[in-house]
């Protein structure tokens, strides 16, 4: 019998970590952050080494004091320039780099042998572009030419999102790694996959006898994910305005949660397995088949000018670098269909936008109600159960439930049954791209995207992008700070539902006993 992954057990093996794009935005806020927190909880071999790789040319020291600023801006550990930092600064290395030169991959091959003599590392390489994707093939070719992934020891490459602009683009990026890297050697990065609660969703569902048997259209009404965020597009317009909230949310985060809130259970924690059921619930959804499918279930919208916490904001199209005639949709809200016999009929609304009022990540998944006509639903107008999964900035689980009002004959009102993980003392959570590192380094792909579901997901987005593009001018607007576009409530109130508060904000109508 194949056994089981024993993430505990698995050991972190000494190794090379090349970050591509050394200089740039997520290796000053993410990356070297996470490095740091894992060196600090011992959760990298003594032998690493770690060399930052851009254009612009970097002294050691100048790299290396980048590095400790950024670990003093951004990480949750801080870093006292002493003796212990000078230690670890020492594994931290530059090379200036054109990714278009094959010589200089030679120079960083040299370079390489020369920290891997002095380590004792046994030719381990991870190689992270942190790139605009249009530069992962040429990276990976010259990687190959240059020599880099020659000899023993295992050769990785982490990327990051967005992987493709749509199916045939993502396909042609894979047909260039492909003819460098294995799949097995590739992992894609999604950074939601690495949130905690994200991972929890496996455990809350099947480690609970009490959830498992209620996980199906018997009993379950709707799933609601909202991944609502206050802030703009901030410095990325000109990306953003190309993507728009579909590409960059929908096909990657909201889809991945969907799978994981979704998925059969695996009949073994691994990889493979894990990755083959959630690839499953992508090709299992009901894809929309035309334009008019798209509109009806499909709302897109950006914002117009409006005000949060008494401070104006500007509309989207007078932000930075957008097109002040764009049509990019910067909210969006789908509702979903797992033709499968677990979710037949039950509907799954997603909903992600820019300047909504809170930052929030949460998952409602709704029961149905107790039957009307008996006993206490005679008398009484019950409140549907509801699970909540709170992915961020909370972290935690919430059970809301029907009770009897103490003190009176039989009133009832709905009470919450709460864990809040964030809330507990001495939790500080690892960050996302902290356990994505550590799983790459020790070869644990289950929460990395494979090919196959990065396909499928850009299958079903095309449909929705395709008839869009027929229609750019369709787009419904809502004033900055506030909950979307009004057509979103529409989506859920036609079916006798409507959105969940979220950010515990439905705590006004529930009563707390903690
Ligand atoms: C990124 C998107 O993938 O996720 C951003 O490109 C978005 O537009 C971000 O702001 C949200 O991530 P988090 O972890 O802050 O919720």
């Amino acid at each position: 019998m194949a056994e089981n992954l024993n993430l505990e057990q698995l050991q972190t093996p000494s190794s090379v970590f090349f970050l591509f794009g050394a200089t740039g935005d997520l290796a000053r806020r993410k990356l070297f952050p996470a490095i740091y927190s894992l060196y600090r909880e011992g959760k990298l071999a003594d032998d690493f080494a770690v060399i930052g790789v851009a254009r612009r040319p970097r002294t050691q020291e100048e790299f290396r004091e980048d590095v400790y600023q950024s670990i003093q801006e951004f990480c949750r550990y801080k870093a006292e320039a002493n003796e212990e930092w000078y230690a670890f600064a020492q594994h931290f290395e530059y090379k200036a780099l054109d990714i278009n030169d094959v010589n200089g991959f030679r120079e960083l091959k040299e370079q390489t042998e020369k920290i891997e003599e002095r380590y004792h590392i046994p030719g381990n390489r991870m190689f992270y572009l942190a790139l605009a994707p249009e530069l992962f093939g040429s990276v990976s070719f010259n990687l190959q030419k240059g020599g880099m992934l020659e000899g023993q020891g295992w050769k990785r490459l982490v990327i990051e999102k967005p992987f493709g602009y749509d199916l045939k683009s993502a396909e042609t990026l894979n047909e260039q790694i492909r003819q460098v890297f294995r799949e097995e050697d590739i992992y894609r990065i999604d950074h939601y996959l690495g949130k905690e609660m994200v991972q929890n969703i496996e455990v809350i569902r099947f480690a609970n006898a009490f959830f498992e048997p209620l996980w199906n259209n018997m009993h379950i009404a709707n799933i609601q994910i909202t991944l609502s965020e206050t802030v703009g597009v901030e410095e990325r317009g000109g990306y953003y305005d190309h993507a728009g909230a579909l590409k960059d949310m929908g096909q990657n985060h909201m889809l991945q949660m969907l799978t994981m809130i979704a998925m059969e259970p695996p009949s073994r924690l691994l990889p493979e397995d894990i990755r083959d059921e959630k690839v499953k619930v992508l090709r299992s959804l009901r894809p929309y088949l035309n334009a008019e499918e798209v509109e009806k279930n499909v709302i897109r919208g950006q914002y117009i000018a409006g005000s949060a916490n008494g401070q104006e904001l500007p509309a989207y199209r007078a932000e930075d670098k957008v097109d002040p005639n764009s049509n990019t949709e910067t909210y969006f809200a789908t509702k979903l269909f797992v033709d499968n016999f677990r979710w037949a009929g039950v509907p799954f609304y997603i909903r992600t936008g820019k300047r909504l009022p809170v930052k929030t990540t949460e998952i409602v998944v709704e029961f149905r109600s107790m039957p009307t006509n008996v006993y206490l639903g005679q008398k009484h107008k019950l409140e549907p159960n509801l699970l909540v999964i709170r992915v961020n900035p909370m972290e935690g689980i919430y059970v809301k439930i029907n009770a009897k009002k103490p003190g009176s004959e039989s009133d009832i009102q709905p009470v919450a049954m709460d864990f809040c993980q964030s809330c507990m003392v001495g939790i500080n959570s690892p960050e996302a791209y902290e356990r994505l590192l550590h799983d790459a380094v020790r070869g644990e792909s289950t929460y990395f995207t494979r090919w196959d579901e990065v396909a499928s997901a850009w299958s079903f987005v095309d449909r929705i992008a395709e008839a869009w593009a027929e229609d750019p001018g369709k787009l419904s607007t809502y004033p900055a700070g506030s909950w979307g576009p009004t057509e979103a409530d529409e989506l859920l109130e036609k079916d006798g539902f409507h959105w969940w508060p979220v950010n515990g904000q439905d705590e006004d109508n529930v009563v707390w006993n903690k």
